[in-house]
């Protein structure tokens, strides 16, 4: 199948050269079939690259030969949680799933003829649970103490405590891991995550103690750093680059980076991260802007603009309402990098990414209500750069949603939610602007310093 481009504004050159998608096929597995859809309307929306992110606390999705627990273990959970938020509960619904290294190979050339590199995520030291289910030696503590935590991948969804420890055996076996999937991808840049990877186990360890001791390493960031180092290097060798979220920023002497006048000043602040490391900025502006100022690519994907879990209007029908509201109007005013923004931070900027975590898209049709149209407005946003011109856009909505349905996407009606697309009972956790800025302040503040 192909699909003819959208009726959308992507004439001349796009102003940026990553026009991506992140999609977490961890929390939901999707059939492969799906998945060679979803790359057809990614193209007919002028954009070129899809990020899977095929590794998660709830589940594995990757075949890797040397280690074929991961899929088999690490791909299948008891359950699944309904809803979000202390209310929530378990649905009691199994799910499971995970693609062949073959299947993938094909997809990579599927979405290659149609003008889309996929870049595969693997995500480390967090987000390690399914990991840990299969192969409880890699976790922190010894192989019967995980055990005695871990009893499959994580029914729950939120960020688990469970990371990976940082053995010379678990580097090999994470190394042994990116090389299949280096096999298998041949994207130059390759995803190794980083993000929101818990720090408690590792500072309530002894032998991680010992461990950060014996390797001069102060605190449990410089570790993260260092083992994000070790695999970027492996990785390296291996002639790829990698993505990572704006976490991995967070060993950085942010001190040393900038100047007085918060230009760059060339110091390597984060000697163990390769220069050509992309920073995933997800976190708002503050990620962007020190990578930016430590030399490094950045694309933008800041949770208020790109993020298409976040629910799209205040309403109380909005199926399972978390995030912030993210409006198809909203995403039209998304401006990556302002006509104020300095020259140094403008052209660090490759790219654009919109993010869809998929904890509660459980089918194709909740996926398309989730990313139509709001992909059509990021779509002219990737490639004209932003804030769009509201009329001319809005003009051209009608056609656009003519031909979503033209291509069968169960897309969102303007006015919301039809009957079906609703989830009544089921709880969400909706969040003000001010709360979620509130947050992100605190989160980011050890790279703000
Ligand atoms: C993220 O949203 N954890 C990158």
């Amino acid at each position: 199948m192909s699909v003819p481009l959208a009726p959308l504004d992507l004439a001349g050159q796009p102003r940026f050269a990553w026009r991506g998608v992140m999609l977490d096929v961890a929390r939901r597995f999707r059939p492969i079939a799906e998945l060679r859809r979803f790359v057809d309307l990614l193209a007919a929306h002028g954009l070129n690259v899809l990020q899977l992110h095929l590794t998660d606390d709830q589940g594995w999705r990757f075949e890797v030969r040397a280690y074929p627990l991961l899929t088999e273990v690490g791909g299948r959970r008891s359950a699944s949680q309904l809803g979000h938020g202390p209310a929530s509960t378990l649905d009691g619904v199994p799910h499971e799933g995970s693609y062949s290294q073959a299947e993938l190979r094909e997809l990579v050339a599927y979405a290659a003829a149609r003008g889309i590199r996929i870049v595969p995520e693997i995500d480390v030291p967090g987000h390690a649970q399914s990991i840990l289910a299969a192969y409880p030696e890699f976790g922190v503590g010894g192989a019967d103490a995980v055990r005695a935590r871990v009893a499959e991948p994580w029914t729950r969804f939120g960020i688990s405590d469970e990371v990976l420890n940082v053995e010379e055996p678990t580097i090999d076996f994470v190394c042994t891991v990116f090389d299949e999937l280096c096999d298998v991808f041949d994207s130059d840049v390759v995803g190794f995550g980083g993000d929101e990877a818990q720090k408690r186990r590792w500072r309530d360890d002894p032998r991680t103690q010992e461990l950060m001791a014996e390797r001069g390493l102060a605190s449990a960031e410089e570790l993260q750093a260092w083992f994000l180092g070790r695999i970027a290097g492996h990785l390296a060798e291996r002639g790829r680059r990698v993505i990572g979220w704006d976490e991995m920023l967070e060993g950085a002497d942010a001190a040393d980076a900038a100047g007085s006048d918060g230009a760059p000043s060339g110091a390597p602040a984060v000697p163990s991260l390769p220069a050509d490391a992309v920073v995933a900025s997800w976190r708002g502006p503050v990620g962007a802007e020190l990578g930016a100022r430590l030399g490094h690519d950045v694309v933008l994907c800041p949770d208020l603009w790109t993020y298409f879990d976040y629910r799209q209007s205040d309403s109380a029908d909005e199926p399972i309402p978390v995030g912030t509201v993210l409006s198809l109007d909203d995403v039209a005013t998304f401006d990556p990098v302002p006509a104020s923004a300095p020259e140094w931070f403008a052209e660090r900027v490759v790219g654009v990414q919109a993010n869809v975590w998929t904890e509660h898209l459980d089918t194709q049709a909740r996926l398309d209500y989730a990313v139509f149209p709001r992909l059509g407005a990021f779509a002219e946003v990737a490639w004209n750069g932003g804030p769009l011109d509201p009329d001319g856009f809005a003009a051209r909505v009608p056609g656009y949603l003519a031909w979503l349905d033209e291509q069968g996407v169960d897309y969102r009606p303007l006015d919301g939610p039809r009957p079906d697309q609703q989830r009544p009972g089921v709880p969400g956790v909706p969040r003000s602007r001010e709360e979620r800025l509130a947050e992100l302040a605190r989160l980011t503040a050890t790279l703000a310093r």
